[in-house]
């Protein structure tokens, strides 16, 4: 049976099939054939600008510029003075999404039915950065996770709640740490034009509030998924695909000097930069390695869809199918426990590296994430 991972708990009543409250995360469970997961389409786009507003449109897109081979590029430049930070304190939840949703709402329900009343189409709503959280489960050893569950109108919203852990690193981060954080925008704006016929303006001001973000549709498996996220920049040729193929992620990493690193960077990061581009179907990732003082050194491009043989020789490693299984069957698990269909109770779905995924269910208003505007307009 397709769920012989699950442990069962207690007892159950004869010919009642076994079912539990936990799911496992063990690999070996999910070592099947790779799941059904339909190539994700764009169905719109949003911005939010330097002071974290929402605009319905593209504003904020940047255009990829082909840089030299080893550019030289300063990632500290204007850390201290040119560097305006995202408030990290500030918890938007899926507020983007909804109010995106309400925005294009005509765009989702079915053509017969484009009354307000009609339920969305969608069997999951949330961001991409969740599901990358899920997809690579199976091999995350350090940090575990917290996702607040909503069913309301037949659609189950998934919305990340930061555990105590990931607060307390937050709050006692190294300086060292914060710089790095700030070196990988850094390296967005050496390499990305706000035009198509424009140059990288390095002089500017790195300010992590603006984003341009995607909104794709697609399924695994039975579930019909709807999800956004944070595209770095797209293609500038106009004669390139339309998106998603066209967007293009940019990463940097520390430079590999030995055979150790080599394996540690397809071991860890690949797989990081794998699950975040697969999932709304961004082909290509261009990471710029830097050296120890910041000074990227290398610049290399990596096709998604090349990265499972790159890392097939590597001992020990994570695969693709492992990790889209999980998803599919926490979504599966997810479906079948998070049955109220009610906007103010969530479930609260756990795990702990080395445990199983558990859940609690909490009728107050302390995890309730859907906004009553989202609640009145959609009920109308
Ligand atoms: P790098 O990944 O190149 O270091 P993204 O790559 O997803 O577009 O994110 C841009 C940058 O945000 C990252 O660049 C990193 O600097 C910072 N960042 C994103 N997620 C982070 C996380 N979980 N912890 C620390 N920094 C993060
Ligand atoms: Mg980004
Ligand atoms: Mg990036």
């Amino acid at each position: 049976p397709s769920n012989h991972h699950l442990h069962q708990s207690s007892a159950t009543p004869r010919q009642t099939p076994p079912r539990s409250q936990t799911l496992s995360t063990r690999r070996e469970a999910y070592e099947r054939d790779f799941p059904l997961y339909k190539q994700p389409v764009e169905v719109g786009c949003f911005s939010l600008d330097s002071r974290r507003r929402f605009f319905n449109d593209s504003r904020q897109m940047r255009y990829y510029v082909e840089p030299e081979r080893s550019p030289n590029f300063d990632l500290r430049d204007g850390y201290k003075e040119r560097y305006v930070k995202r408030d990290e304190n500030v918890k938007e939840k899926l507020d983007h999404i909804l109010r995106w949703i309400i925005a294009n709402r005509s765009k989702l329900t079915s053509k017969l039915t484009t009354n307000a009343s009609c339920p969305l189409d969608f069997d999951f709503v949330t961001w991409r950065g969740h599901l990358t959280k899920l997809l690579t489960t199976p091999y995350e050893t350090r940090e575990g996770w917290l996702l607040a569950v909503t069913r309301f109108n037949g659609t189950l919203y998934i919305s990340e709640v930061e555990t105590e852990a990931a607060r307390r690193e937050r709050e006692n981060r190294p300086e060292r740490n914060k710089e790095m954080m700030y070196w990988g925008y850094k390296f967005e704006q050496y390499m990305c034009a706000d035009d198509t016929n424009s140059d990288p303006d390095p002089s500017g001001v790195v300010n992590t509030n603006e984003a341009f973000c995607t909104v794709v549709q697609t399924r695994l498996t039975d579930h019909k998924l709807l999800f956004s996220g944070e595209v770095d920049c797209r293609d500038r040729d106009p004669g390139a695909p339309p998106p998603p193929a066209c967007y293009v992620e940019l990463k940097t990493s520390a430079e590999i000097c030995t055979p150790k690193q080599r394996s540690n960077f397809h071991r860890f990061k690949l797989l990081k930069w794998w699950a975040q581009s697969f999932l709304p179907g961004v082909p290509r990732v261009v990471a710029g390695f830097r050296d120890h003082d910041g000074t990227v050194v290398s610049v290399e491009t990596f096709q998604i869809s090349k990265i499972s043989q790159l890392i097939k020789n590597e001992y020990n490693c994570w695969k693709p199918t492992v990790c889209m299984n999980f998803c599919c069957d926490f979504l599966s698990f997810v479906k079948r426990e998070a049955t109220e269909d009610n906007p103010s109770v969530v479930y609260l779905f756990s795990w702990e590296p080395h445990n199983d995924v558990t859940y609690s269910v909490h009728r107050d208003s302390r995890y309730s994430f859907l906004p009553d505007w989202y609640i009145k307009e959609m009920t109308r």
